[in-house]
This record gives C-alpha cells, sequence and structure tokens, in this order.
C-alpha cells in the first residue's frame, strides 16, 4: 500500500463555467464531474485530495500558502498561467511539488497561451488531454513523490 498524500488540486478563472463554456474546445464535463473523477482516482490510491476554485487571484495565492504542509499540487491556472508571476511566486515560495496542467493543448492555440508563468516553477506541465489531463497529473505528483522516498 502507498503512503497516503495529501494533494491540493486548484481551478482558476472561468474553470467554474465548464460544461457550458466553449464546449469545442473545453469538452462538456463541468467541474464537479472532472472532480467527481479525479475523487475516484484518489481514492483507489489511498490520496487525499482538496479542491479550491477561484475567480480571484489573490484567493488562490492566500489558499496556497495557507496549505503549504500538502505534499503535491496540481493546478489549472486557466488565464492566470499567462499572467500571473504572483501564483508563480507563491507556488516557488510554499516549495510543494506542482504540476500545471490544461484541459486544451496551450501550445496549438494563440501565441499568448504558450507563454506560461508557471510553468518553470513546477515539476512539469500536462497540456491537451481533456479532463485526463487532471488524472495525468495526480499520477505524475505521485510517482514524483514515491521516487523520492
Ligand atoms: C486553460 C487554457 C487557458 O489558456 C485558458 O485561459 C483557460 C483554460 C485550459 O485548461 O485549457 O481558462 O487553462
Amino acid at each position: 500500500m502507498k503512503e497516503s498524500y495529501t494533494l491540493i488540486v486548484i481551478n482558476g478563472p472561468n474553470l467554474n463555467m465548464l460544461g457550458t463554456r466553449e464546449r469545442d474546445i473545453y469538452g462538456k464535463l463541468t467541474l464537479d464531474e472532472i472532480s467527481g473523477m479525479i475523487e475516484s482516482y484518489a481514492r483507489e490510491n489511498n490520496i487525499k485530495v482538496i479542491f479550491f476554485q477561484s475567480n480571484s487571484e489573490g484567493e488562490i495565492v492566500s489558499f496556497i500558502q495557507n496549505n503549504r504542509r500538502a505534499h503535491g499540487l496540481v493546478i489549472n491556472p486557466a488565464a492566470y498561467t499567462h499572467t500571473s508571476v504572483a501564483i508563480r511566486d507563491a507556488i516557488a515560495a510554499v516549495s510543494i511539488p506542482a504540476v500545471e496542467i490544461h484541459l486544451s493543448n496551450i501550445n496549438a492555440r494563440e501565441e499568448f497561451r504558450k507563454h506560461s508563468f508557471i510553468a518553470p516553477v513546477c515539476i512539469g506541465q500536462i497540456s491537451g488531454f481533456g479532463y485526463n489531463s487532471y488524472i495525468l497529473g495526480i499520477r505524475a505528483i505521485i510517482e514524483y513523490l514515491e521516487s523520492r522516498k
């Protein structure tokens, strides 16, 4: 049995609109449905997950600071990917291993989406696999944590 880890899953602005928002790009699932799938995967792997969604940069920064004892962090920073030095600095400050994830392939879209302020302070980035990007992100964190024991 693997050690039990606590991971945080953070979703940035407008991801609360999944299910109705640009379904051709982001898919038909709501954020609650995606969270349910993450929860099932986590349970199978004996992992505790704490979910957080906010449309506000400062709230995301405070949440990261307040949960700095978590073992790992999976974040879809949404539009803040491309703008937020504050979220980048918060992740660097807590030194929790983090994976940046995106539903869409940000490298295959507009030029401004190709730059991420967050990726350089993460152990890696997963982009373009729809809801599966979250599952792959959780799996990447678990394997990273196990490899460092
Ligand atoms: C996104 C990609 C971002 O560029 C965009 O601003 C989002 C969603 C994704 O999951 O594909 O809101 O992070």
